[in-house]
């Protein structure tokens, strides 16, 4: 099973594609997570990434094509896998294209889930992050324990670009740079709307009826 979880910061590709994951048996593959894993590291690419991270802009397509091409020709995307934050302009998706082409494992669906501006911001703003992966909020979706991560026990912190002004900026690059792959995905006939507006479980029962269809 191939997905791309797509949808604007906020939409909660993150905090479904954990549990999709799980449920699913397949890899999550989060480029954000990857980013911020190699800013946390102090690798070069870490380096060069965090300059457009904290400004709320996309980092560069040739960076993020070497980076996932590495990644989904590693062995445990043989059984699929679900691509989160990846592509997010017109030449990632080409190039996730012909990537694919050449070990003949087309994509099998795009979910785009919606949620409204005002909601994104609310959300963004609330939101609690773990190193693992895990992203909670503060009023929507608490920890057990305050600012502890119910998975693995880690301290959970704000991520720099979750301040309000770099919000606005994501929000915009996303509108300008991501929203057209809407259009591309329909045209191919493979994208599925998602209302992001539910509750968590809501959403993911929705995602898993959509999903169960391509197992
Ligand atoms: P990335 O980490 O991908 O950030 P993003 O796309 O901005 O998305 P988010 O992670 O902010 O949102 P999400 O949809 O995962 O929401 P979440 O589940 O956490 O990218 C970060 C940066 O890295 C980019 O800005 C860019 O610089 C760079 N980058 C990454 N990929 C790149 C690429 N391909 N090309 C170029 N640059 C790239 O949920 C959000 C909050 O809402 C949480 O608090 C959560 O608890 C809450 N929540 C979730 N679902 C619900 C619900 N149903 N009801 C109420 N609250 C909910
Ligand atoms: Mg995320
Ligand atoms: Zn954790």
């Amino acid at each position: 099973m191939n997905i791309v979880l797509f949808g604007p910061p906020g939409a909660g590709k993150g905090t479904q594609a954990k549990e999709l994951s799980k449920q699913y048996d397949i890899p999550h593959i989060s480029t954000g997570d990857i980013l911020r894993a190699n800013v946390r590291d102090g690798t070069e690419l870490g380096m060069k990434a965090k300059e457009y991270m904290d400004k709320g802009e996309l980092v560069p397509d040739e960076v993020l094509i070497g980076l996932i091409k590495n990644r989904i020709n590693e062995s445990d995307c043989e059984v699929g896998y679900l691509l989160d934050g990846y592509p997010r302009t017109i030449p990632q998706a080409d190039a996730l294209a012909s990537i694919l082409g050449e070990i003949n494992k087309p994509l099998d669906a795009v979910l785009n889930i919606d949620v409204s501006d005002d909601e994104l911001v609310a959300r963004l703003g609330g939101r609690r992050t773990c190193s693992c992966g895990e992203s909670y909020h503060m009023k929507f979706n608490p920890p057990e324990k305050e600012d502890v991560c119910n998975a693995c026990g880690s301290e959970l912190y704000q991520r720099d670009d979750d301040k309000e002004n770099v919000i606005r900026q994501r929000l915009t690059t996303y509108n300008e740079k991501t929203k057209p792959l809407i259009n591309y995905y329909e045209n191919l006939g493979i994208l599925v709307n998602i209302d992001g507006t539910g509750t968590v479980d809501g959403v993911f029962a929705d995602i898993c009826k959509v999903m169960d269809q391509y197992k």
